[in-house]
């Protein structure tokens, strides 16, 4: 029996709006923090260029099936992949694959709040700034740059604080969540994602001419072989299905929105291109002042946090930047961490029966408690090391447990089974008159999804994780 929700169903206004929300699912805290952190720490140039190669080659491929997934079964992820699954008369157990996304999904959005309430906390920084010394100069006037280094340092030192600014990120995200599809998610991405692009850009502009331009450019671009080990390409893939929201049915929830006239080819390649223009800019951006500011490239999960407040200081107006900024920033998330909570939601409304609000509310509060763990591992729990068993993940506190677990596990296989599904389970008729594609373009998808894809994660996963 197909489920359908009581009431008709919500979805996205125009082809415009499914885009933008798509492309605000697709664009937020992977691009400007993770993205950043996991190039410093993972060599620079040889993860970047991989990474471009990932987006192109996997990434892209598994976006336009999982999308196309969602739009035929404008369902909830798993009954999407269920109705193409009985539809093409194979096992509805198919589903396996977008339960294991919803369950990432859930793992991702606890600790995406907590890095949340971080921006929020920048936000607060900033607005007590301009109260103190006004609007005109530099952000922190007088102070040394290690006073402003020490901020995030100081986050991390107080649980309460940190948990507290991780839940209030989450129950604004639950908000939208709760108000549904159009009326919520989309008025931020449509009104909020385009004032983002113009500022960060404004912003690198600046970066550019004022920090070390020549040494980021052969910091980001230079391709060191020596430097491509298996790790490096585990983190790289995991970058970009984390960065273009796949592998945790997101896309399939989000493509379930999506009316006929759409065409996911296109679509596709636009979601696609514009996030990874974005995680470049914030490279281009973070990394001048990375090294104009003797900070370290491999601070990691600091490295956004910590870079840019101190060229806040240097700037006209500076205090003012830093607060839009940061509020930016803190949409992006948003957009973000709307579509993580959303999949699980929509995912629980349907297999229960129980309205939106019911189910937001109830995997919302989960989502909180491990969330709350996760903001205790900078401090209290610093210690704790949940995946102590597993040698890449021996050292991981419970935030980088989740992190970890997620794009280097859950999220490939994610994708394999995406790709096997799509590839060779469901039926070619109903696949191609989806994707919005023809001729040479959709023989060289064909032949990604089929084998090219399923291959090298397997191949990358079983180095990355046991090499
Ligand atoms: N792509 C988002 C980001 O880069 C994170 C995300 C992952 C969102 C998976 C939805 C699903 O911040």
């Amino acid at each position: 029996m197909v489920t359908t929700s009581a009431s008709p169903r919500d979805g996205w206004s125009s082809r415009t709006a499914f885009v933008l929300a798509a492309i605000g699912s697709a664009v937020g805290l992977g691009n400007l923090w993770r993205f950043p952190a996991e190039a410093g720490q993972n060599g620079g140039g040889a993860f970047v260029l991989f990474y471009i190669l990932c987006v192109a080659l996997i990434g892209l491929p598994v976006l336009l099936s999982e999308t196309l997934i969602g739009r035929h079964g404008q369902a909830s992820a798993p009954e999407s992949v269920r109705r193409m699954a009985r539809e093409s008369g194979a096992s509805a157990h198919w589903d396996v694959l977008a339960g294991m996304g919803v369950l990432s999904a859930f793992m991702i959005v606890s600790f995406y709040c907590v890095v949340g309430g971080w921006v929020l906390y920048y936000v607060g920084v900033f607005i007590n700034d301009i109260a103190q010394t006004g609007a005109g100069g530099g952000a922190f006037e007088g102070r040394p740059a290690e006073d402003i280094e020490a901020l995030l340092p100081g986050l991390f030192g107080n649980g309460t604080l940190m948990a507290g600014l991780g839940l209030v990120f989450l129950a604004i995200t639950l908000f939208f969540v709760m108000r549904g599809v159009s009326k919520g998610i989309e008025w931020v991405a449509t009104w909020l994602m385009p004032a983002f692009f113009v500022l960060l850009i404004a912003i690198t502009g600046y970066g550019f001419v004022t920090g070390e331009a020549e040494e980021t450019i052969a910091y980001l671009f230079t391709f060191d072989f020596s430097k491509l080990t298996p790790q490096v390409m585990l983190a790289a893939v995991g970058q970009a299905f984390f960065s273009l929201s796949l592998g945790v049915a997101g896309m399939i929830t989000y493509g379930a929105y999506a009316g006929r006239e759409v065409n996911l080819g296109q679509t596709s390649a636009i979601i696609g291109g514009a996030d990874t223009a974005v995680a470049l800019i914030a490279g281009l951006c973070i990394f001048p002042i990375v090294f104009a500011a003797g900070l370290s490239v491999t601070a990691g999960p600091g490295l956004m946090f910590q870079s840019l407040p101190v060229a806040f200081q240097n700037m006209p107006f500076g205090s003012v930047i830093g607060f839009a900024f940061f509020m930016m920033v803190g949409f992006a998330a948003l957009t973000s961490s709307v579509a993580l909570l959303e999949v699980p939601t929509s995912w629980a409304m349907e297999r229960f029966g129980v309205s939106r609000m019911v189910s937001a509310l109830v995997v919302g509060t989960g989502a909180g408690v491990l969330g709350v763990l996760a903001a205790l591992s900078f401090n209290d729990l610093a210690e704790v090391r949940p995946l102590a068993m597993i040698p890449i993940f021996a050292n991981a506190n419970i935030f980088d447990a989740l992190d970890g677990v997620t794009a280097k596990i859950f999220m490939p296989l994610g994708a394999i089974l995406t790709c096997v599904f799509v590839g060779w389970v469901a039926d070619p008729a109903l696949v191609d008159g989806e994707n919005g594609i023809g001729g040479w373009l959709h023989q060289t998808w064909r032949a990604l999804v089929r084998y090219v894809c399923p291959a090298v994660l397997a191949v990358i996963m079983g180095f990355g994780l046991f090499g």
